[in-house]
């Protein structure tokens, strides 16, 4: 159990849900409305439904990332009108990112803004979508183009909803557990990397509240993302770029199974440049590929993959710019990488 100060508000992890309950009940909310999807419902909800002693209504949206967009909005929005949702009510949000950035949005805009909470139920929710206020919904094939910087009045974490969540769900969730240690905390990296199978983690409280507090201690010293939280960027430029390359694929590529792969090049980028050491890579590789797995390179267009990169966001005055590791525990950013190192890199990858 443990309870998180971020910005102006609290995240709590694994406290009793009497609590939870106590802390809503005391804000006199006009209505309290619970946006769910068919999963979160299911698992979550019905889970814990005997502990949420208020009023309130459901609200259920599809799951999936295409539900993050403007018409699914529209949808929560009008719900939120019918159920006489005036400006003193509460949205809580039971699910994974989709549900959080979504459901975090439509509140933060519905009469000019009301309260909400988020409840996280994914691994990769609870360890970096709970923390940096970030709410929004993608629009065509544009990820997170619409949205808005808002903190919820609570975020409120069990981690007994891992439970139920799909093998390759956690996994994926997983990944930005591994690039929290690998960018600022050496000692938990040792701590996780003992674990050889993620079934084998029967106890999720301790790994969860060490990654948030690494988030929430970059995001704290870079609320707008000037410098510094760059750094939560490492492996996401060459794993955004195989995720959207086999997006439309049967191989398709959960977002944290791209991540990992994008960290391995990454980092052997860095060993490149002479920063990390090749000791330090070796371990890092070995234990990513263990969890996750390996690509297979025929799979992969090498230019495609170029062009993609040469479209992120991070980039600045047309070069290509990565966020890396030069020792484990500790990150730079900024740094260029060429169209011509990241061919390399990826035929240097021994990608069966
Ligand atoms: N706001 C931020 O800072 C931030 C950070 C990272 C990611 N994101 C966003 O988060 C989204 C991805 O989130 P995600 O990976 O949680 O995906 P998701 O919300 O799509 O959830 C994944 C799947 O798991 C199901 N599910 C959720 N909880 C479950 C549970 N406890 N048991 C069984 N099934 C469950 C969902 O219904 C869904 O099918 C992306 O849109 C991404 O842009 C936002
Ligand atoms: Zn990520």
């Amino acid at each position: 159990m443990a309870t998180i100060q971020a910005n102006d508000y609290l995240i709590k992890v694994d406290e009793p849900w009497t609590e939870f309950s106590k802390f809503v009940q005391s804000h006199h909310y006009s209505k309290i409305v619970i946006l769910v999807d068919e999963n979160t419902r299911k698992y979550c909800y019905n889970r814990v439904k005997g502990q949420l002693p208020f009023d309130h209504q459901i609200i259920e949206i599809k799951s999936g990332e295409d539900q993050k967009s403007i018409s699914t909005c529209e949808f929560v929005w009008s719900q939120l009108l019918n159920n006489d949702c005036d400006r003193k009510s509460l949205v809580i949000n039971m699910g994974g990112g989709v549900i959080g950035d979504l459901g975090g949005f439509c509140a933060a805009s519905y009469m000019r803004g009301i309260d909400f909470i988020q409840i996280p139920t994914t691994l990769l929710s609870q360890v970096d979508a709970s923390v940096g206020g970030k709410l929004g919904v993608d629009l065509k094939h544009f990820k997170n183009m619409v949205g808005v910087f808002k903190n919820p009045k609570m975020v409120w974490i069990q981690t007994e909803f891992l439970d139920s969540l799909p093998a390759n769900e956690l996994r994926s969730g997983y990944a930005e557990v591994v690039k929290h240690c690998l960018i600022a905390d050496k000692k938990q990296w040792e701590e996780i990397s003992k674990y050889d199978d993620l079934s084998q983690i029967n106890q999720w409280t301790n790994i969860v509240v060490d990654s948030i507090k690494i988030k929430n201690k970059i995001v704290g010293a870079d609320p707008f993302e000037s410098g510094l939280r760059k750094i939560l960027n490492f492996g996401h430029t060459l794993g955004h770029a195989l995720e959207s390359q086999l997006l439309e694929t049967e191989n398709r590529l959960l977002h944290g199974e791209a991540v990992a792969q994008g960290m391995i090049l990454e980092s052997m980028h860095s060993v490149n440049h002479g920063k990390l050491s090749q000791i330090e890579f070796e371990e890092i590789k070995s234990y990513i590929e263990l969890i996750f797995g390996k690509l297979e390179k025929q799979r992969l267009d090498i230019n495609d993959l170029i062009y993609i990169s040469k479209k992120d966001k991070k980039n600045f005055a047309g070069a290509i710019k990565i966020s890396t590791i030069d020792k484990i525990g500790s990150c730079i950013y900024d740094f260029n990488i060429s169209p011509d190192e990241i061919k390399s890199l990826f035929s240097q990858s021994n990608f069966n």
